[in-house]
């Protein structure tokens, strides 16, 4: 009996930072870890191609991304790690479903709708700076998502329109075609706290206020330290969910110590302590995985063909897919 599939893909359109690993890459690794799924993770290069438009800039992502991943401890034995442009059975089913997808279904999704209201609100054309990547955007998910089969998406909430449009585009096709597709289902990745940036607003690549992942241990603790706090003095105490630097401790502290920091802010601790703390123990977590890291950015070959026999694999499963698609809609005699 086949595992069920677990899929999801990572968009290589910035270097990692300590958001990504907690909000997204951390509870990746712990879902890889269930042996009664057969997990697939892959780059998704080509939905990086409609923002990053630099050859080198969007091969260096994608290194660092894979790099990052790795060095987690995402293990390529075990889960299918792959470029999306890898598998060019991934858009052909994406022009396959592009013709039985509506236009209308295209201008009600989100990405492409958030970036029309913007366009409206300050009076420019509704389409300015749209390309037809964002527009068909949801397309190509689900080819990457039927491809295989898959039967549970890991996404953040912002992405659940898109794994319930690619449910309903199965079931259009098996409507249309005879049962084919397998119908997808998300699954929410468990709500982790949102992790606050250098100015406390949600970090995040477009504020600016990122903390990067494998930083020299120098650069971390200085950003650390450029952490934004109140004004309150070290012997007041201090209310630990009000503050980003207690939020940041949780993520990467042991149990006890998460319980002493706490008491510690309640009885009124300086704010150049808790960022002492908070260095220290975030190096602690980080100089394995940071060490690692750089061995593979120094490597790429290593990493390469990490990602072929990976490739290799996901397109073996794709090929016997597409064929079956193909007879489905008359395409092979
Ligand atoms: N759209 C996702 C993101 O922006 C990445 C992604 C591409 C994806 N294809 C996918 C996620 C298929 C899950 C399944 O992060």
């Amino acid at each position: 009996m086949n595992k069920p599939i677990v899929l999801t893909g990572i968009k290589p359109t910035g270097h990692p930072h300590l958001g990504n690993y907690i909000g997204a890459i951390k509870p990746a690794l712990e879902m890889a870890k269930k042996t009664n799924y057969q997990s697939m993770y892959f780059i998704a290069d080509y939905h990086a191609l409609n923002t990053v438009q630099n050859a080198e800039q969007l091969k260096s992502y994608t290194y660092e991304i894979a790099a990052t991943w790795l060095a987690l401890g995402l293990n390529p034995e075990k889960v299918i790690f792959y470029r999306q442009s890898d598998v060019p059975e991934i858009t052909e089913l994406n022009w396959i479903l592009s013709s039985i997808t509506s236009k209308g279904l295209m201008n009600r999704a989100h990405a492409y709708k958030t970036k029309v209201d913007k366009n409206t609100e300050v009076g420019l054309d509704i389409d300015a700076g749209v390309n037809m990547g964002l527009y068909t955007y949801p397309i190509l998910i689900a080819a990457d998502i039927l491809m295989f089969q898959s039967d549970l998406v890991p996404v953040g909430k912002d992405q659940i329109q898109h794994v319930e449009i690619a449910r309903d585009m199965a079931a259009s096709f098996n409507h249309t075609y005879s049962e084919t597709f397998k119908l997808p289902q998300h699954v929410v990745t468990e709500e982790t706290a949102t992790i606050p940036g250098l100015d406390g607003r949600k970090m995040s690549k477009s504020y600016g206020n990122v903390i990067p992942l494998f930083e020299s241990p120098e650069k971390l603790k200085k950003l650390i330290f450029k952490i934004k706090t109140d004004s309150s003095l070290p012997t007041e105490p201090k209310d630990p969910k009000q503050s980003s630097l207690f939020t940041l401790y949780k993520e990467f502290a042991e149990e006890n110590e998460i319980i002493y920091f706490k008491r510690r802010y309640e009885e009124g601790i300086g704010w150049g302590e808790v960022k002492q703390q908070v260095f220290n123990v975030l190096n602690r977590e980080l100089e394995g995985p940071r060490a690692e890291y750089h061995n593979y950015i120094n490597q790429p070959k290593i990493l390469q063909e990490i990602l072929e026999v990976g490739g290799e694999n996901a397109r073996k499963r794709a090929q016997e897919n597409l064929k079956i698609i193909k007879q489905r809609i008359g395409l092979t005699f």
